[in-house]
This record gives structure tokens, C-alpha cells and sequence, in this order.
């Protein structure tokens, strides 16, 4: 039984800069915790998340109606085929437009590819995580989709998700719809993707998320104050920009970006995603993240900022040599052809979308739009799994049929140019 000082200290710190204080001071604990026969206490809207390598680290957060509910209870924790608990300090401060609170506590120097047990105080229930393998020697599956909102499609498309037992969820931005102003929607998402979101063994399923229009007030153009839901959240691993990298060991890499919403796509974002994608142009698994497409199979493809997007980043994936996009914000099923300089090319970038976890359009076909290679009026999520050198990516709809499967292995690199 050990309370981490130096765990407590280094977040405490990190939060302390960043407007949360921390709670639960440093202290030691002799012999097990005495954890109460029936829970009493339940946290809500408790959520997996990353801020930092999968494979090592764990960030949980959680809601509560007073700050003494996250005083008294510190996050417990201990591998599940160990019996030790350990003792984690958290953060505390005022969820956006709300009179709750909001917990986040991250878990460190974790044992890779391994299962945790979980308690919020010592009268809740348990609960349980799992860590990211050091190495991807077994395939590994994750889901990604988009635009889901709070209504029935959204609440049947993470069924789907939840019973593929998925590592992890990656929301590429309009998570609840709330417009940067209504929290009591933007609680409903909390509430629903913490009660849905269990794998088949009943663990949380971590859930990444980038930025999209309905995370803002205005959409747009906007500062990370109009956007007080999405960083109140996520603000762990966007703690200053609105685009992150969140590597998994040496195998995978999510570059995370920021379609004009809260960091404008010219000047310091493609600077940024020029230098990142370049670092890892040998990286075996390399995923490209936006909400709005570059190549959008509803709204105008010419487009000013579906435009600017292919202009500035679509020669950045080409050049390093990412795997895929992943796209959103259209809400309809697609797939494009690969794309090199604007036309369909074998040594192109495949770009998957456009986001229908719980919204919906009718999109155009390959007859008008000659670089889409398939689309479906569905709500879906896709179901990505890297299996040694081979990608499957697997299109699912809200009612688990599956509507498209391609397969696709690392381009030799000759797209440099
Ligand atoms: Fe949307
Ligand atoms: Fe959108």
C-alpha cells in the first residue's frame, strides 16, 4: 500500500497550471483498504482516456455533485492478478456551465497489455481497464467513427462498438452536438458512452477524441474557450492546441488535427503536421485524424476549407507515407480510391469517413464524384485491426451489418518526393 508522492506532485503541478486543483494529499495507508461491502457510491460518468503512451498510462475521469465527493475519494487501483492496492491523488475543479464536479486522475508506470481493477473511494463498485500491449505481436482492434449526438442511432451504433471488444473508441470530433453551450447535453454523451462503452469482459473502452464543429460556439475560427466541453474533457492531452500524437509504443500513431475550429489549418497546424509526420514516416501505423474531409462525399469538395485542407495536409500524408485519414463531419458511409496530387493513384492515401455514428446524409456516388470508391446512406463506425503487416478496416452499421471491408499493408516508401 503506497500513496505515489511523486505521481501526486508531477499532476498536481501539470493541473495546478492548468486552472485544476488537486485533492488528497500525500499519505500512507497500512494494511488493505477496507472497502465497503455494498457500494454507495457511484461515480458518474466515469471515462477512460489517454494523455500519454496507452501502453504504460491510464487517465480516468469522473463527475460528482460536491467537491467532498472527490476529497474523500482518491482513485484506487491494483493489476488485477496482483492483490496490492495502490492509491492515486486526483484533480478537482468545476465542470463547465454546471454546478458538478469533475475528477481526473491519471495512472502511470502501468504494466503493459494488462488488466486493472479500479475503485472511486472506497464505496463504489469495481471497476476495470486494460492497458495497450508493449508491442503489436497480437492483432489489435480499435474503432473509429464520428457525429454521433445522443439520439437512438448514436446509442446503437456503441452497442455495435462495445460488443467488438475494442481497445479503444477514437471520436473524430461532433461528439454530443451540445454547440459549446448546453451541458446537459453534453452530459447525456458523458452519461451514455460511460454506460455503453464496456467491452465483453466489462472493462471501460478508453475514448479518444479529436475536435469538431458542434464542439464550439460558432464552429469555426474559434478560441478553446468557446469550446468549454470538448477541453474540459480532453485538455490532458490538448493542453495547449487544438492537435495532438498520441503514440502507442513503437507500433502506432494517431496525429490528431484540428479542422479550423479551435487552430487555424495554415501556419503553426501544418508546420506542426509537417514535422510530425516526418518523424514517423517509418512508423509502421500511421493515422491521420480530422473531422471535416478533404475529400468529402456530401457537401462541395471545392469548398474553401475542404480546399485548403488538400491543399496544405493531403501532400503532407502523401509525402510521409500515412496509412489512412480518417474522416468525419459529412455523416454518410465512404471510401475514396487512393488519392496522390488530386488523382487516383495505387501509391495514394486512402481516406475513410465521413462520420454517421449517430447522424445521417445522402452522399454522393463515384459517378459524381469520380475519386470516391464506395458510399452508403448508413450510420456506421469503422473497425480497424492491424494484424502483423496487414490492415483490415471494416465498415459496420448501427445494426452490425457489415457494409465494406478493405484490406491495406504499408505502402514500400516511393511516395517521396
Ligand atoms: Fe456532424
Ligand atoms: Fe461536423
Amino acid at each position: 500500500m503506497s500513496f505515489d508522492r511523486r505521481l501526486f506532485l508531477q499532476s498536481s503541478s501539470l493541473l495546478l497550471a492548468g486552472g485544476m486543483s488537486a485533492i488528497g494529499g500525500p499519505r500512507s495507508v497500512f494494511g488493505a483498504p477496507q472497502f465497503a461491502d455494498k457500494p454507495s457510491f457511484e461515480p458518474r460518468a466515469l471515462m477512460a482516456t489517454w494523455q500519454r503512451d496507452p501502453t504504460t498510462t491510464m487517465t480516468l475521469q469522473w463527475l460528482g455533485k460536491h467537491e467532498e465527493d472527490g476529497r474523500t475519494r482518491n482513485l484506487w487501483y491494483r493489476q488485477s492478478r496482483h492483490k496490492t492496492w495502490r492509491e492515486v491523488a486526483h484533480t478537482a475543479r468545476r465542470f463547465p456551465h454546471t454546478d458538478l464536479w469533475q475528477f481526473r486522475a491519471e495512472l502511470t508506470g502501468l504494466t503493459p497489455d494488462a488488466t486493472y481493477r479500479i475503485r472511486v473511494g472506497l464505496d463504489s463498485k469495481q471497476q476495470s481497464i486494460r492497458t495497450m500491449p508493449a508491442k503489436a505481436t497480437n492483432e489489435i482492434s480499435f474503432i473509429s467513427g464520428g457525429d454521433s449526438g445522443t439520439g437512438s442511432a448514436a446509442r446503437r451504433t456503441n452497442q455495435v462498438a462495445a460488443i467488438q471488444s475494442p481497445r479503444f473508441v477514437i471520436l473524430g470530433g461532433d461528439l454530443a452536438y451540445e454547440n459549446g453551450t448546453s451541458a446537459s447535453t453534453f452530459l447525456k454523451f458523458l452519461d451514455q458512452y460511460s454506460s455503453d462503452l464496456r467491452d465483453e469482459r466489462g472493462h471501460l473502452i478508453p475514448l479518444i477524441a479529436c475536435i469538431g464543429n458542434h464542439e464550439t460556439a460558432g464552429f469555426y475560427g474559434k478560441t478553446r474557450s468557446e469550446a468549454p466541453f470538448f477541453y474540459a474533457m480532453f485538455d490532458g492531452l490538448y493542453p495547449d492546441t487544438g492537435y495532438a500524437t498520441l503514440d502507442f509504443g513503437d507500433y502506432l500513431s494517431l496525429v490528431l488535427t484540428d479542422s479550423g475550429h479551435t487552430s487555424a489549418i495554415e501556419g503553426d497546424q501544418t508546420d506542426w503536421l509537417r514535422s510530425t509526420l516526418r518523424a514517423r514516416e517509418d512508423h509502421p501505423n500511421v493515422f491521420v485524424v480530422n473531422h471535416v474531409p478533404m475529400y468529402p462525399c456530401v457537401r462541395n469538395s471545392d469548398d474553401k476549407l475542404h480546399a485548403s485542407m488538400r491543399e496544405h495536409w493531403s501532400p503532407l500524408l502523401e509525402r510521409y507515407n500515412v496509412d489512412a485519414a480518417l474522416e468525419h463531419h459529412d455523416h454518410a458511409f465512404k471510401r475514396t480510391h487512393r488519392m496522390l496530387d488530386g488523382h487516383i493513384n495505387d501509391r495514394g492515401v486512402l481516406y475513410l469517413g465521413d462520420g454517421s455514428w449517430g447522424k445521417i446524409r445522402a452522399p454522393a456516388g463515384p459517378d459524381d464524384r469520380p475519386f470516391l470508391a464506395k458510399t452508403t446512406e448508413s450510420f456506421h463506425l469503422s473497425l480497424h485491426r492491424l494484424a502483423g503487416d496487414d490492415r483490415y478496416h471494416l465498415a459496420l452499421s448501427d445494426k452490425g451489418k457489415v457494409m465494406d471491408i478493405t484490406h491495406t499493408q504499408k505502402m514500400a516508401r516511393t511516395r517521396s518526393k
